[in-house]
């Protein structure tokens, strides 16, 4: 066996990584140069919206006429694919350059699943390998000038959102969390990891708040109530509004058409757009 393959890179092959390095770094800066904003959409708990909250924040700026990217860097369950309604994989350049998908005029958008060749495979990777991939991800991306870029992660503060954090060090982060205490221990950790990375956290989102019963109207806490202002106020993080629980985005989400993209006003957009207020702000 050859020496490289035991361990020691020879310092050539070192020279060659290093180069390669090089390159990829500023392919990085080049893409990320021409996008203002960047947000992470995370929480440390599965389930409690990520991915829905994450492609109806990028719909709701689109509609605001921002520029809008949006891709998801979950390696083991992307789903912004199916939520966004996108068919096939994505074009990919002779040069290897990734073009991303067209949602509208004003908003574009790639996920993970889309580079996979078959749609149900699981796939197992490791620490650095996903390291390795989220960061090729973000290099190869032909995305125009961007006012925002939302980038929605896997549960937890494992290997996506820590090399998201280190790829795009002024990316802030949006944390999800549902009004329930057990989500919201796990909000603690989010916002810890924040912290100890030195990610901006523009705020807590309240999702799967008061469903309304569409029978008699009344109000059914399904989750609890409040925990997600609580914790924004204990955490001295801003809290940017509690989103209802409301059935239509589980029919969105299997029609790949989100509901702020289908023009309808209710409690659920109302309460999308209070949240996008503060974002932008
Ligand atoms: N406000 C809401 N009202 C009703 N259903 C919702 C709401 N938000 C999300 N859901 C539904 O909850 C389920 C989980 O949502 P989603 O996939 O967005 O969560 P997630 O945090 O991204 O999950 P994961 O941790 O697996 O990535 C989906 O079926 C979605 O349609
Ligand atoms: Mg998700
Ligand atoms: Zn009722």
């Amino acid at each position: 066996m050859a020496n490289e393959q035991q361990g020691e890179p020879s310092a050539c092959s070192a020279g060659t990584q290093k180069m390669a390095q090089k390159i990829q770094d500023q392919m990085i800066e080049s893409t990320l140069g021409k996008i203002k904003h960047k947000l992470l959409v995370m929480s440390g708990k599965g389930g409690v919206g990520k991915s829905s909250m994450a492609a109806n924040i990028a719909v709701g700026l689109a509609n605001r006429n921002f520029k809008v990217g949006l891709m998801d860097v979950d390696l083991h369950g992307p789903s912004i694919h199916g939520i966004m309604g996108l068919k096939g994989l994505l074009d990919i350049t002779e040069g290897k350059i990734v073009i991303p998908k067209t949602f509208n005029e004003n908003l574009k958008v790639v996920s993970m699943q889309s580079l996979m060749q078959e749609e149900d495979q699981a796939v197992i990777w490791r620490g650095p390998l996903k390291n390795g991939v989220i960061r090729q991800f973000i290099a190869d991306m032909q995305w125009d000038a961007l006012d925002y870029l939302v980038i929605d992660s896997p549960p937890g503060t494992g290997d996506e959102p820590l090399s998201v954090a280190q790829t795009i060090p002024d990316a802030r982060a949006i944390v999800i969390t549902t009004p329930q205490e057990v989500a919201l221990s796990d909000v603690r950790k989010s916002i810890n990891f924040c912290k100890k990375l030195n990610l901006e956290i523009v705020g807590i989102v309240e999702n799967m708040g008061p469903f309304s019963c569409p029978h008699c109207g009344k109000i059914i806490e399904l989750f609890k109530k409040g925990g997600g202002q609580l914790t924004a106020e204990k955490t001295h993080v801003p809290f940017l509004g509690s989103i209802p629980f409301d059935p239509q985005v589980v029919h969105a989400c299997d029609d790949g058409t989100p509901i702020m993209s289908q023009s309808i006003d209710n409690e659920f957009t109302r309460a999308m757009n209070a949240v996008i207020d503060k974002i932008i702000g």
